[in-house]
């Protein structure tokens, strides 16, 4: 059973038992629906109160039920709701800790509630593309207001129930515990003081209105546009809420659950759960079980203090774990720690940080030009230059300092790791940790797992990864691992559409419109085209036959490396960071094709965006075929959280899954055609081949 059911005297209590937050999964609606029919039928029970056992009231839907039947098998949670508000014995609602979602939404269909101080109360359902479905855009406004509840249920965002509990004229807690350790005993013995109360409240039966009505809401759709880019839900919230307050209860109520059908029919919404659910298999690794013993990470060196050293320092002091930073110079650790401290005092500036706080993370940071000073981190993450000779020089001095147990991880975006592992007499020790730049804001962290990598190190940075807010993606070894390895096939691409006819600008904003935050060459000018530049070089000695458009090269030959240079595949206003199309890009395009004998033509813009993002599709097949992802959801998280691409696709997988596998092969094999293309580049990887045979999708 998924609640348990026990009398105190002439109380029944009701506590969802279905960790870790008590998901109102099937079995759980079961034994609530159960639990109130046994108390119904007992003479001796006179009031009954519903709470939840362990760390939370509840959480919501079951996430294990997401999309399947069960979700909606009877009894369905309009159902358990329908039964409190029906029961002939005054129910009252004990909240604790979470009440979030059809949680929230089933409190609300109980007669009373009385909650603890520190409970988190939520609608999220917005935040997976949804509207409340079990009566939370009717009764919410009821209880605490239609503004409080409308900006709850459009932002998803919890409140404290002791600031609920403080809105003039609130119902949604007839009381407040004085703590939630004493929450069940007063639970029960408000329960006992409401027992013979008749009629018993009921919710649905509170007035809703608000004095300015349709002002107010034309206000708030205004509002919810301008914030809702892409997503249908937010708009959908205010009609329903709007609904609360001008039809009856049960016509709002199905008006509310047909919205929520459809919603749940979206592909934004789709995306949203698919990401969700994505995120929390990210953290799972099939041979490193959760239990795996784990090292203490208590102090970390960061060796180098350029670019991405000073980022990482800064997501461990953040985290409030002390760092010490190693440079060959002075000069070098000091321009590091100046940008360390210039990125904190900008948070300041901007009200981000609190000063106090500023001096609390400076004070976790030092610098040191000496090995002796860091042989005692438990982590050492190096971010010197991308040059094996380097790496080398520093993994064999690590090895030999470095205490017995010590994390030796690198921060490579594009060395072999089980090479640099290689450099020591402790491989197992060593792991790949791929920060991306900005490293203190950017999302993801690919953890680089080397051929023997121990699992205890990688379960370690798994965990650790969680205290500094990454996403972790575990990624094999090959060049580029996940995401440089496929965005690699992207930039061909893109060279190869301006071989064709298209201008930067045209297949920018193609793939803007898509929802990319940046297109492939405004990405490159904020970058360096130089890095590309030197990345193509090094391929040109190893695959000397692949072939890429040679316009980047030209270009970089010009000295045109981006916005640092004011100059790139735009030009740039000096100090301004707008691209303006560039005349003399574009005749240098036009020589290239010319010289190519290439006659341009008109290329669509779906014919853009297709080409670029089914690059990414195939090579990711490719990564997933040789075990270098373990799942496709993983590449979808790196796309999401480290490259930009737009959350309401769900990740490059899902956009291939929704267009479906049949047609992105079938789209591939016209592409083969084109005049520029390596024909070899549009061969279908096998396991998409595969897929698409058998209907299947990757997700
Ligand atoms: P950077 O050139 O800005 O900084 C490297 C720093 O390392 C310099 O301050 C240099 O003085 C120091 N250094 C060099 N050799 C050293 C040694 N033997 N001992 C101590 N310090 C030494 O380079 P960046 O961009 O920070 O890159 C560092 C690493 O991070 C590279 O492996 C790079 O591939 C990787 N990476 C870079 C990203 C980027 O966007 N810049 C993104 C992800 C990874």
């Amino acid at each position: 059973m998924s609640a348990e059911y026990k009398v105190h005297g002439d109380v029944a209590v009701i506590a969802m038992n279905n960790p870790p937050v008590n998901g109102l999964g099937h079995a759980t609606r079961i034994a609530i629906a159960a639990g109130i029919d046994q108390a119904n039928a007992d003479p001796a029970v006179k009031a009954i109160v519903l709470t939840g056992a362990g760390r939370a009231f509840s959480g919501g839907a079951d996430i294990k039920e997401f999309g399947t039947p069960k979700a909606i098998q009877e009894p369905n949670l309009l159902s358990v709701i329908l039964a409190c508000e029906n029961s002939s014995k005054p129910i009252v609602a004990a909240v604790h800790s979470v009440a979030m979602g059809g949680g929230l939404e089933l409190a609300l269909g109980c007669h009373y509630r009385i909650a603890a101080p520190g409970a988190s109360i939520a609608l999220p359902e917005v935040k997976l593309g949804l509207i409340p479905g079990a009566g939370g855009t009717q009764r919410l406004p009821r209880v605490v207001g239609v503004e409080p509840a409308l900006n709850m249920i459009v932002s998803g965002e919890p409140v404290k129930s002791e600031m609920l509990a403080k809105l003039p004229g609130q119902k949604l807690f007839d009381r407040m515990a004085a703590s939630p350790e004493s929450l069940l005993e007063e639970a029960i013995a408000f329960a006992r003081s409401v027992a013979d109360a008749r009629p018993l409240p009921l919710v649905r039966n509170l007035p809703c209105r608000h004095p300015l009505g349709d002002a107010y809401f034309g206000f708030a759709r205004n509002m919810v546009k301008g914030m809702a880019k892409n997503f249908p839900a937010p708009a959908k919230c205010v009609d329903a809420v709007e609904s609360a307050t001008k039809k009856k209860f049960d016509d709002g109520l199905a008006a509310e659950r047909e919205t929520f059908m459809a919603l749940m029919l979206t592909p934004e919404s789709r995306a949203l759960r698919h990401l969700f659910v994505a995120e929390r298999a990210a953290s799972k690794i099939a041979d490193v079980p959760e239990d795996t013993p784990q090292r203490k990470i208590e102090r970390v060196a960061v060796i180098g203090a350029g670019t991405m050293g000073g980022g990482i320092a800064m997501n461990f002091l953040n985290a409030g774990v002390p760092v010490i930073l190693l440079e060959m110079k002075q000069e070098a650790l000091d321009r590091g720690v100046a940008v360390i401290r210039k990125n904190y005092e900008a948070q300041v500036k901007k009200g981000k940080l609190k000063p106090e706080k500023y001096d609390e993370r400076v004070g976790l940071l030092k610098t040191t030009l000496s090995y002796d000073d860091i042989k005692d981190a438990d982590l050492v993450i190096e971010a010197v230059f991308e040059e094996m000779g380097v790496k080398q020089k520093v993994f064999e001095k690590l090895d030999e300092v470095m205490k017995k147990g010590a994390i030796l991880a690198s921060n490579t975006s594009t060395l072999d790791v089980n090479r640099i592992a290689a450099f020591t007499k402790r491989p197992e020790d060593v792991i790949g940790l791929h920060f991306f730049s900005p490293a203190n804001v950017m999302k993801l962290l690919e953890v680089v797992r080397g051929g023997k990598t121990g699992k205890d190190v990688l379960a370690t940075v798994m965990a650790m990864a969680k205290k500094i807010r990454k996403t972790a993606v575990v990624s094999g070894v090959c060049d580029g691992f996940i995401g440089n390895r496929m965005i690699e096939q992207y930039s061909r691409q893109a060279g190869f559409l301006l071989d064709e006819g298209a201008t930067p600008q045209q297949v920018d904003k193609a793939i803007e419109k898509f929802g990319f935050a940046m297109g492939p060459f405004r990405m490159g000018d904020l970058a360096g085209n130089d890095i590309g530049w030197a990345i193509r070089k090094r391929r040109a000695q190893e695959r000397p036959n692949m072939l890429y458009s040679k316009t980047a090269d030209k270009l970089c030959e010009l000295g045109r490396f981006g916005q640092k240079t004011g100059a790139g595949w735009y030009d740039y206003k000096e100090g301004k960071r707008d691209a303006i199309p560039s005349r003399l890009v574009e005749d240098m395009i036009a020589d290239h094709r010319k010289s190519l004998g290439v006659e341009p033509r008109k290329i669509s813009d779906d014919e853009i965006v297709q080409r670029l993002v089914f690059s990414l599709v195939n090579e990711a097949a490719r990564i997933l075929e040789e075990g270098i992802a373990a799942r496709a959801s993983d590449v979808d998280m790196v796309y999401i959280t480290g490259y930009g691409f737009p959350i309401h696709r769900g990740g490059p997988m899902l956009y291939a899954d929704q267009v479906g596998l049949f047609n992105v092969v079938q789209a591939m094999k016209r592409f083969q055609k084109n005049p520029r293309d390596d024909a070899k580049f549009w061969e279908p990887a096998p396991l998409l081949l595969k897929l698409a045979a058998e209907g299947k999708t990757f997700n």
